[in-house]
């Protein structure tokens, strides 16, 4: 894995150790250049003007839903649309499937905001009701909790696959096929997920899956929400405009088949060519390895970390079970003046605060936490400094 290192700008610079990829990733090369070849070479919009470089736009943007799909392990590339993050999928789903007063939504407990909030509205303003699956101590999903959320009144389950605070995954196959049984639509948020596991699609057969693109070494502002085609087809577009249409006279309008509908106004076709970029960079590594490669580095880290007493994981001990994801806490600092520390004395960028879970935090009384997050182009050297670094605060500033 070390030989993908000199494909990242920033790490052949040398600007620091970054531990901050469950936020945002860093991008390679590839689809740097890749983006820079559209704004180059043909930065025309794709979809309705029909010259030479508007057919390039056109022909790029039905490649990347062709990798996504190849990618992702299902037939239909055009159930595949673009977003301009997670959170805008998560929306689209809670505001697009029609749901009435009454209507059950189960989420889990600790879910991330962009899981949470948009169903939180929907109580207050369609009077839908919520039941929350409660997750162990440590934050792992629970089978008997989620089950005794189900009845026929349920509508939809949306639940994160991974979450962001602790890693912990959600066995997403076993619960959209309780969920189906119900009758229930099965919304999953895939953000953590997509960059650190080999996702299925097919396999896991979900109504509606989102990610983002920039936490899987795609470009900033670019997000992905796949349906089943059923599944759109009866969805409600949350953005109309051109596009979206048909054919639109003063007083009716008919929408564009899938996904044309759920794709308003230009798309940002740099954002797209890139996120097929990619999409390759990883399929040619593999996500196999990809996961293994994340253990490894938390294994090293938390082995490193087990000893310091006045630490404290959030989360599971399994590294095996983090995704990725290492928090933690000492004693005696607040979350952000970790974060500043590790910055200011070594150059390592961690996140600091409540992730956007907050309800996980409140809900636990404790008020945040430093996360370190890795992905392929971490070095376990990276690793050591940052648990060296980590040790120093701890043993001269913690309680
Ligand atoms: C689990 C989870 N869901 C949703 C999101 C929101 O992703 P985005 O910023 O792409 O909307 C994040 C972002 O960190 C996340 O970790």
């Amino acid at each position: 894995m070390g030989s993908v290192r000199k494909d990242f700008p920033t790490i052949r610079k040398g600007l620091g150790i970054y531990l901050d990829s469950a936020c945002q990733s860093l991008r390679p090369d590839q689809v740097i250049r890749a983006m820079d070849g559209y704004y180059e070479g043909f930065p025309a919009c794709g979809g309705r003007s029909v010259h030479a470089m508007a057919t390039k736009v056109s022909v790029a943007v039905d490649d990347c839903r062709s990798a996504l799909a190849s990618f992702f392990g299902t037939d239909d590339p055009e159930c595949y649309i673009f977003t301009k993050n997670a959170t805008e999928g998560l929306n689209t789903a809670a505001f697009g499937l029609g749901l009435k007063r009454g209507d059950v939504v189960v989420t889990t407990d600790a879910e991330h905001n962009s899981n949470h909030v948009p169903w939180l509205h929907l109580g207050e303003t369609v009077g839908i009701e919520r039941r929350f699956s409660k997750s162990g101590p440590t934050g792992e999903f629970d089978m008997e909790s989620f089950k005794s959320c189900m009845d026929r009144n349920v509508k939809v389950v949306s639940v994160q696959h991974s979450n962001n605070v602790t890693g912990c995954s959600v066995p997403v196959r076993a619960v959209t096929e309780i969920a189906h049984d119900y009758g229930a639509t099965v919304v999953i948020d895939g953000a953590q997920a997509a960059p650190h596991m080999p996702v299925d699609l097919k396999r896991i057969d979900a109504d509606i899956y989102c990610f983002s693109a920039h936490k899987m070494l795609g470009p900033s502002g670019m997000g992905v929400m796949y349906g089943k085609r059923e599944v759109l087809e009866r969805m409600r577009p949350l953005t109309l405009g051109g596009g979206t249409v048909g054919l639109a006279t003063y007083d009716s309008v008919t929408l564009a088949p899938v996904p044309d509908r759920f794709e308003a106004g230009l798309l940002n076709y740099a954002g797209i060519i890139g996120t097929k970029a990619a999409v390759d960079y990883l399929s040619r590594i593999g996500m196999d390895e990809i996961e293994a490669w994340d253990t490894a580095l938390m294994k090293r880290a938390m082995g490193n970390l087990e000893d310091i007493k006045n630490l404290h994981f959030v989360g599971p001990d399994q590294p095996g079970k983090r995704c990725g994801v290492l928090s933690f806490n000492i004693d005696g600092l607040i979350s952000h003046d970790i974060a500043m520390m590790l910055d200011s004395m070594s150059g390592v960028m961690i996140r600091s605060g409540m992730h956007c879970a907050h309800p996980f935090y409140v809900s636990r009384a404790v008020d945040g936490s430093a996360r370190a997050s890795t992905y392929l182009y971490n070095s376990p050297e990276e690793i050591d400094i940052f648990t060296d670094t980590v040790r120093k605060i701890a043993e001269t500033f913690g309680e």
